[in-house]
């Protein structure tokens, strides 16, 4: 038997030409000679753009072979260059059973929103754009015997994502998944047709749209509230049930506290940043990579309060959900603003998005 040490030693070959130039430098040729091809970037091209409810869009995009895929329900950074300015924004992407190669993002229209207004006024097919790694938790739709997903608005896009995924191949073991999807006005709903279908082919699911702008509507109702998660928990153990939501940060936090009263466990994952705290006395912050001090207001979010004082950390979801901003803090007290956690342990990690200074720190970036 060949021992260990006597192995051949692995030997990783690659092309010439990437121990010798720079990966940018081979990209820039690359460009030139098809502006997807990469070898060190995910660069999709759009295929399509169509209304998926007023005011969202549904884009197809086809990414180059550096696409690692993703798992439904999952997002992704999304990098546009627009006017010079390279934005980054998160989408959760899904698959399209008629063309495996591609993926969709649903492109909800923020007003005054700088991606969601490119996506929804401008793209066009041939438009490239870049795509960041796939990451999240909110997949697990599947994972109890009764689950209710909770929407709000785009919040719908992670659980459609899993929706489809599981009319192609249901799984055993769970007995109901029950959606509740929140929107203004039945005209900015996306994918109700289809959820419509969904309930004759996917055993157990079932959905009903909550709409809270138009008191005229078959469907008005009210903002999320204790009876709707009691009427649909009824008899069922506690154990046996989880809520998934999705949607802005005040809708998100409301379903964690009305799921803890009645002891079921709970995901959630915002789609808008999370409230600002008031602004307290100033603290110095000093940044040990430009040798900087400067001084910044306690309990605000160290990312916009550091963009305000002239830094420019990178930074994606600006919610605490793709790390793009994160940096170590050797030294500090911080403040979660998700959480509300405080915490004094030098962090390998901080978000600089979902975390305000409660003292003098010492930041890494
Ligand atoms: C995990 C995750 C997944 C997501 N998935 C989806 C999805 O599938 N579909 C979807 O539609 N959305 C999704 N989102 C939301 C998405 O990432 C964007 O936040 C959204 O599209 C808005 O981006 P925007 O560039 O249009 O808006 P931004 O330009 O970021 O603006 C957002 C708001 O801030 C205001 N604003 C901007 N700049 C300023 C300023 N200088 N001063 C004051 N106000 C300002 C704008 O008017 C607007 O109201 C997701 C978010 C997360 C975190
Ligand atoms: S910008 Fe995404 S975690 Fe901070």
């Amino acid at each position: 038997m060949m021992g260990r040490s006597m192995r051949k030693p692995v030997t990783v070959t690659r092309p010439f030409w990437q121990g010798v130039f720079p990966p940018d430098t081979l990209d820039y040729w690359a460009g030139l000679i098809n502006p997807a091809w990469s070898l060190s970037r995910v660069r999709a091209r759009v295929q399509s753009v169509t209304p998926a409810s007023r005011d969202a869009v549904t884009v197809v995009l086809k990414p180059n072979r550096r696409f690692a895929g993703f798992v439904a329900g999952q997002h992704l950074a999304v990098h546009v260059t627009l006017d010079g300015v390279r934005h980054t924004r998160s989408y959760s992407p899904s698959r399209l059973p008629d063309a495996p190669e591609c993926l969709a993002i649903t492109v909800q229209r923020v007003p005054g929103g700088r991606l969601s207004g490119y996506f929804c006024d401008q793209a066009a097919a041939g438009d490239l754009i870049e795509l960041g790694d796939a990451f999240g938790d909110m997949t697990t739709a599947t994972h109890a015997r009764h689950t209710l997903l909770l929407a709000a608005g785009s919040g719908i896009t992670p659980f459609i994502a899993q929706l489809r995924e599981l009319a192609l191949s249901p799984r055993s073991g769970q007995e109901s998944l029950t959606l509740l999807y929140w929107v203004r006005d039945r005209a900015s709903a996306c994918f109700t047709d289809e959820l419509d279908a969904l309930t004759r082919s996917l055993p157990g699911f079932r959905w009903q749209l909550r709409v809270t702008g138009d008191p005229a509507d078959s469907a008005a109702a009210s903002r999320l509230s204790a009876a709707d998660l009691a009427n649909w928990l009824g008899g069922r153990h506690a154990a046996s049930a989880a809520v998934l939501a999705c949607g802005p940060a005040g809708f998100v936090s409301a379903a964690h506290g009305l799921s803890s009263a009645l002891g079921v466990t709970c995901l959630g994952e915002a789609f808008s940043p999370p409230a600002q705290g008031e602004a307290g006395e100033p603290v110095r912050v000093r940044l040990l990579r430009s040798g900087r001090e400067l001084s910044i207001p306690a309990g605000q979010a160290l990312l916009p309060a550091l963009e305000a004082a002239g830094v420019k950390p990178a930074f994606g979801c600006r919610m605490g959900v793709c790390n793009t901003c994160a940096c170590a803090m050797p030294e500090g007290v911080v403040e979660n603003l998700l959480t509300g956690e405080v915490s004094q342990e030098p962090s390998s990690a901080l978000k600089l998005c979902v975390s305000a200074a409660r003292s003098a720190l010492v930041l890494d970036c």
